[in-house]
């Protein structure tokens, strides 16, 4: 069965992850490349329900809160991931695994174990091949968030408005899961300008898989990562 690739982007708030996938994916489509972008929480009907519960409810139990991430990842895996990449497709995917240990591990400061194990039950061992870490300081990522809150009209939600040393200790973590990983997690200097963010990863993405620099129809048999 062909494997696609699948490819996830990490960071804090306001790092600018979805601005970077939107472009990644639009530049791969254009060269004929088939792609799914999707995100978590919320890639699935079901997890769009819990995407809404996790961001907007107020104080939920931080056993709660990792087990509505660990269910909306299950379901996104099995009916969304675990199907594309079997039909050869370059999965996209905006935050996965590595957000949980960092927000629910290091941040929520939940034991590290018991998420390597929930999330092994939710994935089903499916790790990305490849993770960009959007390395961003705390204080610009929120001051970001923040201002594109406002631009839209919207309040901050819960996880923004959660105090400053969370977000540090979130950061930490990143950090951590960076170095223990290098061999699947590139880190991107994420306070650069968009347009050289997704050169930087572009270039990274194209090293790794020289293929995808090519159109599709110019490859001859489907590359494995
Ligand atoms: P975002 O995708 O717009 O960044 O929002 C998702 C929020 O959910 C963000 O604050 C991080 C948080 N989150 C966790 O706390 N744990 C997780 O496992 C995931 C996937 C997201």
């Amino acid at each position: 069965m062909p494997t696609g690739y699948f490819i996830t982007l990490e960071g804090g708030e306001g790092a600018g992850k979805t601005t970077l996938l939107t472009h990644l994916a639009r530049k791969l489509e254009t060269l004929g490349h088939p792609t799914l972008t999707t995100r978590e929480p919320g890639g699935t009907p079901l997890g769009n329900i819990l995407r809404q519960l996790l961001l907007e409810s107020d104080r939920l139990a931080p056993t709660t809160e990792l087990l509505l991430y660990a269910a909306d990842r299950a379901e996104h895996v099995s009916q969304t991931i675990q199907p594309a990449l079997n039909g050869g497709k370059i999965v996209l995917c905006d935050r996965y695994t590595d957000s949980t240990v960092a927000y629910q591990g290091y941040g929520r400061q939940l034991d590290l174990d018991l998420i390597q194990q929930l999330n092994q039950i939710a994935t089903c061992g499916l790790a990305p091949h490849l993770t960009f870490w959007l390395d961003l300081p705390v204080e610009t990522g929120l001051k970001r968030a923040g201002d594109r809150a406002k631009n839209m009209g919207q309040s901050l939600d819960r996880l923004e408005q959660t105090p400053l040393d969370f977000h540090h200790r979130l950061h930490h973590g990143f950090r951590q899961l960076a170095e223990q990983n290098g061999d699947r997690i590139a880190r991107l200097d994420a306070t650069q300008p968009p347009d050289c963010l997704a050169t930087a990863a572009w270039v990274l993405l194209t090293t790794r898989w020289p293929e995808l620099a090519q159109t599709a129809q110019s490859r001859s048999t489907p590359a494995q990562p």
